[in-house]
């Protein structure tokens, strides 16, 4: 077949490495400095213009990387020209682009959440502030990249947190209504799940690392290193979050006439073996994406073909684990990194790089910031999935290349 992956990250390289193992041709918009070496990377970012492109050179499918483009609404576009396209509609979307469509669709839907309220009106946040004990969340209604989320460790700071949120000084138009919840205190846990607006199949239960630093300290980030299948979730909390969050999210989806087509990605805190959904993604995880594709068996492209179609079938899977360590630039997330060339020794047996923030000049690969590359690692157990990863790692070479040295401790302790 002929796919257009949409997107530009590691994991957009990660699907692109799991399609080529059958041999698909590639397109990549805009893609990266080393997605041009899998396929051809396309300056084309207007919907119609990028439909027209897959109508005129025969695409058939084309798969979406991140939440940007979905909220947008490329898959209706695509649909309205006749296009196979994998992922939800802007309506569907909203899971992801509104934190107070979300809270709002749990609720009606009975799904187990953290206590909130959303609002735009500073005196009734206010009111419900002071009624939560310990820690309070606030965060952004709209999409802030992953930086709307602020945890206040006082009512105070909390009430300056929501004033600053909807004064538009912090994010801008995303933060004219806020939702404010209570923290929730246990472990987080990534679900993905393929749908095809009816039926899901779960893929292997993930964990990502969002501290930079070492045991889970410094700053947030969109995620420094990911592990599947996480030993954390037994198949009865497995089979519970099928029951109790992934069906009744599919089902209330279609009674708001927006079925959901795409991946399914539920952001879990599990507090006291229980469930919660801290938030939902329409589009798979960066860098879960890594270490979920050496697990799948079989023809990713058929397989979201089949999905974008509404005819989900069973999904196989190796039974193995990955790993993924993810090396950032030196500022990374705080501003911009210098570029740097970046030097592969030798790339050892059941490993691979997802390159994500890199340039390519004159055929050498040259990083570009944020996040560079993913180093994964495959094998039998976690344990020998981390050491092969790492063991990768001391192979990549750029200057003021950072990354973490415990990545899947969790699962390991
Ligand atoms: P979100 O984008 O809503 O998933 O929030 C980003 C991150 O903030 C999550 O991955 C959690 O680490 C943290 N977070 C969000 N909501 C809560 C909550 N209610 N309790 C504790 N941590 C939270
Ligand atoms: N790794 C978390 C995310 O992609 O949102």
């Amino acid at each position: 077949m002929k796919i257009l992956i949409i997107g530009s990250g590691g994991r957009e390289y990660a699907i692109a490495l799991k399609l080529l193992q059958n041999k698909h041709t590639l397109y990549f918009a805009p893609g990266n400095g080393a997605t041009s070496k899998l396929g051809t990377n396309l300056e084309i970012s207007d919907f119609e213009t990028l439909a027209t492109f897959c109508i005129e050179n025969g695409v058939n499918l084309t798969i979406v990387g991140p939440e940007d483009p979905l909220t947008k609404g490329v898959v209706d576009v695509f649909k309205k020209r006749g296009l196979d396209i994998f992922g939800p509609s802007a309506a569907a979307a909203r899971l992801e682009g509104s934190k107070a469509y979300m809270k709002g669709f749990l609720e009606r839907n009975n799904i187990k959440t953290a206590r909130f309220l959303s609002s735009s009106n500073l005196d009734e946040i206010s009111k419900f502030i002071d009624g939560i004990d310990g820690k309070i969340v606030v965060k952004a209604d709209g999409l802030c990249a992953g930086k709307g989320v602020v945890i206040a460790s006082n009512k105070d700071e909390a009430k300056s947190l929501a004033c600053d949120m909807l004064s538009g000084e912090s994010f801008g138009d995303a933060g004219k209504c806020v939702v404010v919840e209570e923290f929730l205190d246990g472990f987080e846990l990534s679900f993905f799940a393929i749908c095809d607006g009816k039926n899901f199949v779960s893929l292997p239960i993930a964990q990502d690392h969002k501290k930079l630093n070492d045991n889970d300290e410094g700053p947030n980030t969109g995620g420094m290193g990911a592990y599947a299948p996480s030993p954390l979730a037994d198949e009865k909390l497995i089979r519970r979050v099928e029951n109790e969050i992934i069906s009744p999210t599919l089902c209330g989806m279609k009674r708001e006439g927006a079925p959901f087509c795409g991946v399914l990605f539920v952001g879990l805190m599990i507090v006291k073996g229980e469930p919660y959904v801290l938030e939902y993604n329409v589009r798979f995880g960066d860098p879960e994406c890594e270490v979920l594709m050496p697990l799948i068996d079989g023809d990713l492209g058929e397989i979201l073909l089949n999905a974008a179609r509404g005819e989900l079938r069973e999904i196989k899977l190796h039974d193995k684990f990955a790993v993924g360590v993810v090396m950032a630039g030196q500022n990374y997330p705080y501003r911009s990194s210098p570029k740097a060339q970046i030097y592969v020794d030798k790339i050892p047996q059941n490993t691979h790089i997802c390159y994500a923030g890199v340039s390519s000049e004159n055929g050498e690969i040259f990083s570009s910031g944020g996040r560079v590359l993913v180093c994964v690692g495959v094998s039998d157990t976690i344990l020998q999935a981390r050491n092969l990863a790492y063991e990768l790692s001391q192979s990549v070479k750029f200057s003021g290349a950072q990354f973490r040295k415990d990545i899947a401790y969790q699962a390991l302790k």
